[in-house]
Order: structure tokens, then C-alpha cells, then sequence
């Protein structure tokens, strides 16, 4: 049964990695009922964040920022994000460390993303990416090889290795589901095990802040549904809409 949720799941993914897990988090959406559209920001800039009932964005990290599109989008955004349900995701290999100084890089990666999207994201969250080595260039492999010699990944040019909690991703869609008001009986466990995580542990860079109902369409403030900074600038959409 369809529960009348209408999510953006928005990423600009560089060799897909984003896009799986934007991927992922639809067919969980769907599952419970939501109409999950995908957009990849860098193809489909005018994709519009108003009247959804709830925004999923998901950014990569290549020399140590998110994609320019996506902040660029997010800033053009940002007042309607403020009065709607949001969940940002930020996607890197530091996610996979352990050590102090790399996680406290990746809260700032975080935090930057929470930032450009008005600081309201009720759902938070570092994940870790993946090697792709056979998407990239040969200067880029030689570089990120040399990159994760450093971090301790893998090494071994001939194959991609993920590193990906998959399971984290389900507990974000389950997050989402709730914030779009498709609850299931498990669309509050990350939103419940998150606060108490971040009770526990202040500083860690998971935060999630209470869950809002919002199982109708909600009407946004601008009477446009472009992003106002583009007014006049013809719509390149080309959305895969995801029912
Ligand atoms: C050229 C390049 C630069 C990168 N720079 C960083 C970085 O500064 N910090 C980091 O943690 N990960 C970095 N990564 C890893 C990416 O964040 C990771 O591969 C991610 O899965 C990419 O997702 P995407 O394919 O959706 O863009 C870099 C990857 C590439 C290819």
C-alpha cells in the first residue's frame, strides 16, 4: 500500500559508490510504501526539494570535500530543507578508521554537509566508501593506492573492495521511513539507538534528533519548485522515477 511519502533520495557520485547506496535506501522506501525518486545532483542540478515529505542527501568525499553541485544545491535549497524532514549521509574511506584524529575529520565531513543543509538534518551520519580501482584513471589509482597503503585498505589494483556497512544503510532507510511517516515497527530503532549512542558519547558524529511525523504531502514555502537561485534557467531534469 502505497503511504502517500514522497522522498528525494539526492547524491553526485563520482564512480557510483553514493549511487548504490541512494539505490539501496529507495528499494527499502519502497518496501514500506514511499515513492523514492534518485537524483545525482551533477546531471539533474534543477531536481526540485520542494513539497517531498522527506530529503535524503547522500555526499562522497574526494580531496577532503564534498562535490561542489551538491553544496551548491543544498545551499539553493537550504530554506525549504530547514522545514523539511532531512537525513545527510557522508561517504569516505576515513569512515573506516578508527583513529582519533580520522574520526574527528569525518564529524567535520559530516558536520560540513549538516552545515550547507541549514543544520536542521535529523539524521546525521558518516559511512564508509569504497575502492573502485577499475573506475579510475591511472593517475588516480596510483594515487589512492598510495592512499590506502597509508589507511591499511587494500592495496590489490585487479579488484574493487567495498567497505560499506550495508547494514547501517538499512538502519538509515528505516530512519528515513519514519521521518516520512511510513513508519514500520523497526523505522524508530535507528532514531532510539542513535540518541542513546549519543547520549553515551557526545562527540561521536552520529546525531539523530527527534522523529516527525509527516505521512502527508507537505506544501513548502516558495510557490516555485525550482531552486530560486535558478529562476529562468530551463530545467535539465532527467529524474528516474522510482514507484
Ligand atoms: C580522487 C579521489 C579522492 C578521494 N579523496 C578522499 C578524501 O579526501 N577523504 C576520504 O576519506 N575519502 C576520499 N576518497 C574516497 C571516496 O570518498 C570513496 O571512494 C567513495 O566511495 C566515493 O563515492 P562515489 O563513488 O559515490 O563518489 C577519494 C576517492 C577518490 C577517487
Amino acid at each position: 500500500m502505497r503511504s502517500g511519502a514522497d522522498v528525494l533520495i539526492i547524491h553526485a557520485s563520482r564512480h557510483g559508490h553514493s549511487g548504490r547506496i541512494a539505490e539501496r535506501i529507495a528499494e527499502r522506501l519502497q518496501a514500506v510504501g514511499a515513492d523514492a525518486e534518485i537524483a545525482d545532483v551533477r546531471h539533474q542540478p534543477d531536481v526540485t526539494a520542494h513539497d517531498r515529505t522527506a530529503v535524503v542527501v547522500i555526499g562522497s568525499i574526494h580531496a577532503g570535500t564534498h562535490a561542489e553541485e551538491l553544496l551548491s544545491w543544498l545551499q539553493c535549497w537550504r530554506h525549504s530543507l530547514t522545514s523539511t524532514p532531512l537525513a545527510v549521509v557522508s561517504v569516505s574511506l576515513k569512515a573506516t578508521s578508527e583513529r582519533p584524529a580520522d574520526r574527528a575529520e569525518v564529524g567535520r565531513y559530516v558536520a560540513a554537509l549538516q552545515d550547507a543543509a541549514g543544520g536542521t538534518a535529523a539524521i546525521a551520519e558518516p559511512l564508509a566508501g569504497a575502492l573502485q580501482y577499475s573506475q579510475y584513471a591511472w593517475i588516480t589509482r596510483r594515487m589512492l593506492r598510495k592512499i590506502a597503503e597509508q589507511a591499511g585498505l587494500s592495496t590489490d589494483l585487479s579488484r574493487d573492495t567495498d567497505y560499506c556497512d550495508w547494514a547501517q544503510v538499512d538502519r538509515i532507510a528505516q530512519g528515513v521511513a519514519g521521518l516520512a511517516g511510513c513508519a514500520t515497527s523497526e523505522a524508530g530503532a535507528l532514531v532510539s539507538a542513535a540518541a542513546s549512542a549519543r547520549a553515551a558519547a557526545p562527540s561521536e558524529t552520529t546525531s539523530v534528533r527527534a522523529t516527525r511525523s509527516c505521512r502527508a504531502r507537505r506544501r513548502g514555502s516558495s510557490s516555485t519548485s525550482r531552486c530560486p537561485a535558478n529562476r529562468g534557467i530551463a530545467p535539465s531534469v532527467k529524474t528516474t522515477k522510482r514507484r
